[in-house]
């Protein structure tokens, strides 16, 4: 531990389910009631954005029935307290980080409070109901949707994320299952620039194998103690 400076964390849905919000691959494949790519995609969008722009407006909803549990709490103390590099990359669209006081947070998969103008590409704080076809406060084109990165669409930020993951010390995998890339990919990049790798899961996940060492149980209780562990080694 003496040896680490900088740490990249990568969180998935994981660590929100103890807040209230659902995983995405549960028993049954459905996500809150929905096929994926009936609502995921940008083919999903062009047939039906009654039905997508919809569905996000639920999630967004959503989020002001929740707050962040104890391991955005233990992540966002880490932020706070680490004085080496420290970058949290969240493939969750949810707020709960920040809610929670991170600061040195990057969501590579989008956000609900935020819509995306189709044409110019300008990002846009957002509450509330988003209708289909809302005017771009930027270039005035009827062109808004969620700002959500759909199956098939780049991640945000991967310069960003590339260049920390191969300076990267120890690498942190919390509460993803390890299915969808690139994020998937992470834990092999980083471990070839020659970091540690550790996964904090409920279980064993598609990347498992990769890691250094995984610990299994719920995010609240298994990020908390690490947490303390890694500060703890700091001040010593
Ligand atoms: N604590 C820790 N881990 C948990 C908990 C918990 N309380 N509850 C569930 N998990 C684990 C599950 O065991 C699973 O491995 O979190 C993981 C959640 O996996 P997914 O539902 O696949 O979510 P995620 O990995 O974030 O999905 C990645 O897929 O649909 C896309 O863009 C979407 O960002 C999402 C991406």
């Amino acid at each position: 531990m003496s040896e680490i400076r900088n740490i990249v964390i990568l969180t998935g849905a994981g660590i929100s389910a103890e807040s209230g919000i659902a995983t995405f691959r549960r028993p049954g494949g459905l996500w809150e009631g929905h096929r994926v790519e009936d609502v995921c995609t940008p083919e999903a969008l062009a047939a039906d954005a009654t039905l997508v722009h919809r569905f996000y407006d639920a999630r967004r909803a959503a989020l002001n029935h929740v707050a962040p549990n104890a391991a955005h709490v233990a992540l966002a103390r880490l932020d706070a307290a680490w004085t080496g590099e420290l970058l949290i990359i969240t493939q969750n669209v949810d707020d709960l980080h920040e809610r929670a006081g991170t600061k040195r947070l990057l969501h590579m998969h989008g956000e609900l409070r935020s819509a995306l103008c189709g044409l110019c590409g300008i990002r846009t704080a957002w509450e509330g109901p988003l209708p289909p076809g809302a005017p771009c406060p930027d270039c005035g084109e009827n062109a808004l949707r969620p700002d959500i990165v759909f199956f098939g669409e780049m991640p945000y930020q991967m310069d960003r994320i590339e260049q920390a993951l191969e300076h990267a010390d120890l690498f942190v995998s919390i509460g993803t299952s390890g299915a969808v890339y690139p994020a998937a990919g992470f834990v092999r990049l980083a471990a070839h620039d020659g970091a540690e790798t550790l996964e904090l899961n409920l279980e064993r996940s598609a990347g498992s194998d990769w890691f250094n060492e995984t610990r299994l149980g719920p995010a609240s209780v298994l990020v908390p103690a690490w947490v303390e562990e890694v500060i703890g080694a700091q001040a010593r």
